[in-house]
This record gives structure tokens, sequence and C-alpha cells, in this order.
């Protein structure tokens, strides 16, 4: 495991091993270059996706982690780290570690946490797929918009589960497919048309924001992905709709 701290081991120079050469690893080897070569630009395609909403989201689900216990936050697929941040601007003693396997993503985390002396903060290459934590480590595992990345999603939710201390919570924030009338016909153009052109202009790159509405469409259901909680041993699973129902943030009890 790489974790910065004072200027020890560089988080950003020791890729986390996906599974390659399994049908799981395939997705997590595209999903994690398309990430690194994303990076740079992905703030900003945030903010004009979401007209700047994406933040209040984070914040949403990061005042849910003040009902954990005492103890540290992972921030699994921290990306740029802006839910990182937002955890401890809700609750400024707790410490967080931010883990990703994107490289790229890793590097712009870094770059915004020594910009804001955020040394709360520290991050971590990992695989959501096989943590490298012992059992119980953490008192409350977050995340926002990972799951629909994931390879093998039931593994990811045990993963999550198996490092959070019992009393612990679970908190995941994700892209959810809309289901208002009208609205959810107007989302879909959207997302489906014009949110790739705006990521072919800004971000270079159409492929990865055609991904993104596809990833969504595949994506579990709200209802579903409790069903899936409840398999990996997360009790009292819960969820809220958010940005008129196109955002899920689900929360369980270890
Ligand atoms: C859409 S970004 C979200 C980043 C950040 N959480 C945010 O709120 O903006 C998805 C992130 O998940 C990471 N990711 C996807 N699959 C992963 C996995 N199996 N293990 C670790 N990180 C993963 C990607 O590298 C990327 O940084």
């Amino acid at each position: 495991m790489a974790v910065e701290k004072g200027g020890r081991r560089d988080p950003v120079a020791a890729p986390a091993r996906t599974d390659r050469g399994s049908a799981n690893g395939g997705k997590a080897d595209l999903v994690q270059a398309m990430f690194t070569r994303i990076a740079g630009r992905y703030d900003l395609m945030n903010a004009l996706m979401t007209f700047g909403r994406h933040q209040a989201w984070r914040r949403v689900a990061a005042r849910a982690t003040i009902a954990a216990p005492e103890g540290r936050v992972l921030d699994l697929a921290t990306g740029t780290a802006d839910l990182a941040l937002a955890i401890l601007e809700a609750s400024p003693h707790r410490r967080v570690v931010g883990a990703d396997f994107s490289l790229g993503m890793l590097r712009e985390a870094r770059r915004k946490l020594r910009a804001r002396h955020a040394t709360h903060i520290s991050l971590v290459a990992a695989d959501a797929l096989r943590l490298p934590f012992t059992d119980a480590s953490f008192a409350c595992v977050t995340s926002a918009f990972l799951l629909r990345n994931l390879a093998d999603l039931p593994r990811g939710l045990r993963e999550m589960q198996r490092v959070t201390r019992p009393g612990g919570r679970v908190i995941m924030l994700e892209i959810t497919r809309p289901t208002l009338p009208v609205f959810s016909q107007v989302f879909g153009v959207y997302f489906h048309r014009l949110v790739p052109a705006v990521g072919a202009v800004i971000a270079g790159d159409a492929e990865a924001y055609r991904y993104l509405p596809d990833s969504v469409d595949r994506f579990a259901s709200p209802d579903e992905l409790i069903e899936l909680m409840k398999q990996a041993g997360l009790r009292r699973p819960s969820y809220r709709l958010l940005g008129l129902g196109t955002i899920a943030i689900h929360t369980g009890v270890v």
C-alpha cells in the first residue's frame, strides 16, 4: 500500500493492480485508463454537466458521515478528492483516506489537497475490489460516482462491508435514471446527446462521456441496489434521491 504522508512514499507512483487477464480486469483496465485520460478536465466537466450542483450533492453525502462512530473515513474512488474535502468540512476532526486506482486522478487530488493544505487527508492507490486494508479498519466508507464503474458490484459492496467496523456506515452516491415523466425524456436526450458532445470539446474525449450515460443505463435501480446491499451484509439499507431523481445516496450500517 502506498500512503502519502509527510512526503514519504508517493501514492501516485504506485499503480493499484487490477485483476488483469480476467473478464473483470478487462473492464477495470478500461475504466482506469479512461479516468487517467480525462483527469485534467474532470472537475470542469462535472461543473458544466451538473450546472454547478455536483458539490452540493457531495455535501449531502458528507453530512451523512457525521452519524458514523468516531474514527477514520475511507473515501473510495476519491478521484480529485472533492468528497474527501467535503467530509473534512463536515467533520474537521476526522482523518480521511482517499483511495483510487487511477494515477491521473490521484495526481489531480494531490495537487488540490496541497493547495488547500488538507493534511488530514491521505491518498492511497488501491483497487476497490481488493482493498489493501484489514477488516473493520474504518468507521465509515464513502464513495461518489464509483458503483457503476465496478466490474463486480457485489464484490465491491462486500469489500466496503469488510473494511467497515461494526456500527460503522457505508455511504454511496451515484447517478441514477430519473423516473419523473417528461423530465426523464429531456434528461435522456441531454445525457446521451449533449454530454458526449461537450465531453468531446472540453475533455477531448467523446468516448468517455458516451460511457457515462451508458454505464448509468446499465446500472442497478435504487431498489435493486438496496437488495445487493442486504446480500453484502449491510444492515438498515436506505436511500434518498436528489437532483430531480438523477442522484441517489444509499446508506447502510455494518
Ligand atoms: C466518476 S469518478 C468519481 C470521483 C470522485 N469520487 C468524485 O466524486 O468526483 C470515478 C472514480 O472511480 C475510480 N474507480 C473506478 N473503479 C475503481 C476501482 N475498482 N478501484 C478504485 N477506483 C476506481 C476512477 O479511477 C475514478 O477516479
